[in-house]
């Protein structure tokens, strides 16, 4: 046990995503079962610089399991990427005496956590809060299975729509260049297709595939989009589709923000409980730039500099079961 660490600051920071108060509830209430004093930072690393902190016991984080958003609420800190602001930070840490801090966040909040490490000798542990799941050293990361039911839900919903009056509708759906949320809500929703980054080429086989639905008198079709894909959202793919198949009523849906936000399912709220534990204990095992995740169902810790930079790859088994499945 590092028993230099008294005193630890907690922070969610980046998109929010659901069950990132399930994890800051675990980090308060293991930091305080190992007899430590934790500190909560408003608005990720823009309150860390501003000094923005304030001391939660037990009984602030009662009643926030279920609830969606960050009760500390989170920025995209500009300032945190400046060598100056990072040294702000650094003195802000050092004048509250807070010994180690957690970073609740997704790839840019660690990027910062991992450029603020290289320059100051400073224990930070990462959780992986992102609905994308784009991070390398965990199978999922906190939010994204809330996220692909509540994207999964809007896709049940247009498909009655769809089907009822013969649509093809591009759903467009979150996760930057990633195309993990598109392929699990695709699989999950029975989706015709569906478009991720890195798939330029699919494009054809999705307009030769919906010819011959056509042909079969499969009139409606709903396909799923990444919206980092390289030819542009939905909308542009839609485009793109309805010139080779004038007859057909194409639609768009972008799902946005929706699936951002909402009560994390319960395994979100056992992912980010667990790793909120693993990080505290991580800490005290003298841990440190490092990410807490989850890799076949066991806790494993990964170098934020891998956790950043390692392509996460989409699995090509799950491409083939939405071909196959189709
Ligand atoms: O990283 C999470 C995410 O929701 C992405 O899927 C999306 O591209 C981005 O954040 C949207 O960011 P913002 O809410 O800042 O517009």
């Amino acid at each position: 046990m590092n028993t230099d660490i008294k005193r630890i600051g907690v922070l969610s920071s980046g998109g929010d995503s659901p069950g990132m108060n399930a994890a800051i509830r675990a980090v308060v209430r293991t930091a305080i079962f190992n007899q430590l004093e934790v500190f909560g930072i408003l608005n990720g690393y823009e309150g860390l610089i501003d000094g923005k902190i304030k001391r939660l016991e037990k009984g602030d984080v009662g009643n926030i399991i279920q609830r969606g958003g960050t009760i500390l609420k989170t920025a995209r800190s500009q300032r945190f990427m400046t060598k100056e602001g990072r040294k702000q930070a650094y003195e802000v840490l050092q004048a509250n005496a807070i010994d180690a801090c957690i970073v609740i966040g997704g790839n840019g909040s660690l990027s910062g956590a991992l450029a603020f490490a290289g320059e100051f000798d400073y224990p930070f542990i990462g959780l992986p809060g992102t609905i994308d799941n784009d991070l390398y050293g965990t199978d999922f990361s906190i939010g994204f299975d809330t996220a692909i039911n509540t994207a999964m839900d809007a896709i049940d919903k247009i498909r009655d729509t769809a089907d009822s009056h013969n649509r093809i509708f591009f759903v467009e759906v979150m996760g930057r260049y990633s195309g993990f949320i598109a392929l699990y809500t695709g699989i999950g929703s029975g989706a015709g297709n569906v478009l991720i980054a890195h798939e330029r080429e699919s494009i054809n086989d999705l307009i030769y595939n919906l010819k011959l639905a056509n042909e079969r008198d499969k009139l409606f079709s709903i396909i799923v989009v990444a919206e980092g894909h390289p030819l542009g959202g939905a909308t542009e793919i839609a485009k793109i589709v309805s010139k080779h198949l004038p007859n057909s009523e194409t639609k768009v849906t972008v799902i946005g923000h929706l699936q951002r936000g909402g009560s994390p399912t319960c395994m979100d709220r056992v992912l980010s409980s667990r790793l909120g534990y693993a990080a505290v204990e991580g800490l005290l095992q003298g841990r440190h730039t490092e990410m807490v995740g989850i890799i076949d169902n066991k806790i494993a810790f990964t170098p934020f500099y891998q956790a950043i930079n390692n392509e996460k790859k989409v699995e090509a088994e799950l491409l083939k079961l939405v071909e196959i499945l189709a």
